[in-house]
């Protein structure tokens, strides 16, 4: 079987380069380089005029095709239909929503020209995985010119319900080609359960469990939550104390002895970084003891830019941070910095490593890949507290940080001070439930499962409603994947849930304690109860 990826943007890897921000590329390299292949779609350029040529460049066992956008194209698939469109609705944001019949129409173009020319270089025996939002009709383009291969779909992103839905003009059309895939994975059961929901109201499907039925075809629609490469990111977080001349360094020396409090997120509203610049800064008066003792630094790199309402965040998250700074700020202490650059996965790793604090509260997120990179690349021994949205599909693993309400400033306010104060024995058994958690769901285990259905059209068992983790006793109770030793901070076994999940065992390798959903029994809040969801939108 030869592996086929197909995604919006392609980035060819070079020996420098920066971190992807969104974290798909770097999710997505990995699976293909375990298992070779092609990797089809835009290489970020823009030519003049559509542009029919592909590039093929080949890196180790990944050959990569890519084709240039005409400058139209650019503005109607890409900033327009997929950004200004489908990109706000997916989050919830329909004040947000810009629909334009041209940028539709712009939008489905591409989607045929990336079929035509994919189409060519199919094999009999290959196996494609199309990915994100950009490409929901590319499977249609794709039989409609005789190709038989079994085709998945990916949703990196939350998939709304079909109220939200229903309220983009053609959303039952375009929905209704997702039918023409073998298998669509989404972040979470939630976004599963919407998307089944919407095929049936919007479009007169029949759904069964998880098999929706619908024009004599049968499409599974499971729950593919997405990991990270938590052993490597694991070992850069190590390496960058070891190392001399890193940020980290230069971050403990400008830092002294003052906590650090991190976010980093690509500068899009989704991530709520407005929202959580203002909750640093509650947080800072209602605890005036804090100031002077803690920073918040917030890595945002620009994205989109074309799209006005980035352009209007990037004002704004100026405007409030420079605000908090005037007037919390001391003549030696600079409460909160915003640094508008990517930096290195290795720089990134050794900045999480630092913080105290992980900041992860987007207003809607399809998983979040940030909150898995910060648990990664903590201190077994001295661990910081992540601060979690409820509203990022990690939450839906993740129950042992502290569960916030992001449009709640006071609540994510006296988060930030819970984990600052939180003892060490409290962190350390909160980092090691999460650190098993997203060991037991790795990239490979992502990628062998999603493929695994995929590919053999195998069922998969459900994703657990609560991950096999025992919290109870500070320790891991049971075989199964390990902690990094304290000392050395060395993992000590590997054994994946994989092999459960893929062979259909009845049972779960550890006990579940049902600690894992967002507001569930056991999960750690710092509100009073679960708060409503008053705006969601404009
Ligand atoms: O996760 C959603 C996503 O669109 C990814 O597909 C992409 O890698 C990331 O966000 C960055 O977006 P863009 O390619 O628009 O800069």
């Amino acid at each position: 079987m030869r592996l086929v990826v197909v995604s919006n943007r392609v980035t060819v890897p070079d020996r420098n380069e920066k971190a992807a921000a969104g974290g798909l590329a770097v999710a997505l390299r990995e699976a293909l380089e375990k298992h070779g292949g092609l990797w089809f779609g835009w290489s970020g350029a823009v030519s003049e005029g559509p542009s029919q040529e592909i590039r093929q460049i080949q890196r180790g066992k990944v050959t990569y095709a890519l084709t240039d956008l005409g400058e139209a194209e650019r503005q109607s698939y890409y900033l327009g239909f997929s950004n200004r469109a489908l990109w706000p609705i997916m989050h919830y944001r329909l004040g947000l929503t810009e629909f334009q019949r041209s940028d539709y129409m712009g939008y489905l173009g591409v989607n045929r020209r990336f079929a035509r020319a994919l189409a060519g270089l199919i094999q009999p025996d290959d196996v494609i995985w199309i990915h994100d939002y950009h490409l929901i009709p590319l499977a249609a383009e794709l039989r409609r010119r005789g190709i038989g291969n079994r085709i998945g779909y990916f949703h990196h992103i939350p998939w709304p319900s079909a109220d939200v839905l229903g309220a983009l003009p053609f959303s039952s059309t375009l929905i209704r080609t997702l039918t023409s895939y073998d298998l669509v994975g989404m972040q979470t059961q939630i976004d599963a359960r919407n998307l089944i929901d919407g095929l049936v109201s919007l479009c007169g499907g029949k759904a069964e469990g998880s098999t929706l039925r619908l024009g004599g075809r049968k499409t599974v629609i499971r729950a593919f939550p997405i990991g990270i490469d938590v052993e490597s990111f694991r070992r850069l977080a190590a390496a960058s104390v070891r190392q001399a001349a890193t940020p980290l360094r230069a971050t403990r020396e400008s830092l002294g002895e003052r906590k650090l409090v991190i976010g980093v997120d690509r500068l899009d509203y989704s991530k709520g970084i407005v929202q959580r610049l203002e909750a640093f800064g509650q947080f800072l008066r209602s605890h005036p003891d804090q100031r002077s003792r803690v920073g918040l630094l917030q890595i945002a790199p620009p994205s989109r830019s074309d799209v006005p309402e980035y352009a209007e965040l990037d004002r704004q998250s100026d405007e409030v941070a420079g605000r908090l700074n005037a007037q919390l700020g001391e003549f030696d202490w600079t409460p909160i910095r915003v640094v508008k650059k990517a930096y290195s996965r290795s720089a990134l790793a050794g900045f999480y490593r630092r913080a105290q604090v992980g900041l992860v509260t987007p207003m809607r997120d399809g998983m979040n890949l940030v909150a898995k990179e910060y648990v990664a690349a903590q201190d077994p021994a001295d661990p910081g507290v992540l601060v979690l949205s409820r509203f990022a599909g990690a939450a839906q693993q993740m129950g042992e940080a502290l569960i916030v309400n992001p449009y709640d400033t006071h609540e994510v306010a006296e988060a930030i001070r819970t984990a600052l104060a939180m003892p060490k024995s409290e962190r350390i058994r909160r980092f090691e439930a999460l650190y098993r958690t997203i060991s037991a769901t790795d990239i490979a285990w992502w990628t062998n499962r999603y493929l695994d259905a995929l590919s053999a059209g195998r069922e998969v068992p459900d994703e657990p409603r609560s991950w096999p983790i025992e919290i109870s006793g500070g320790r891991p109770a049971a075989s199964g994947n390990r902690l990094p030793d304290p000392k050395t901070g060395e993992s000590r076994s590997h054994a994946k849930a994989e092999p459960e999940t893929r062979a259909g065992a009845a049972k779960p390798p550890l006990r579940a304690t049902g600690a894992d959903r967002p507001g569930g029994k056991s999960a750690p809040r710092t509100g009073k109860g679960t708060p409503r969801l008053k705006v969601v939108g404009s």
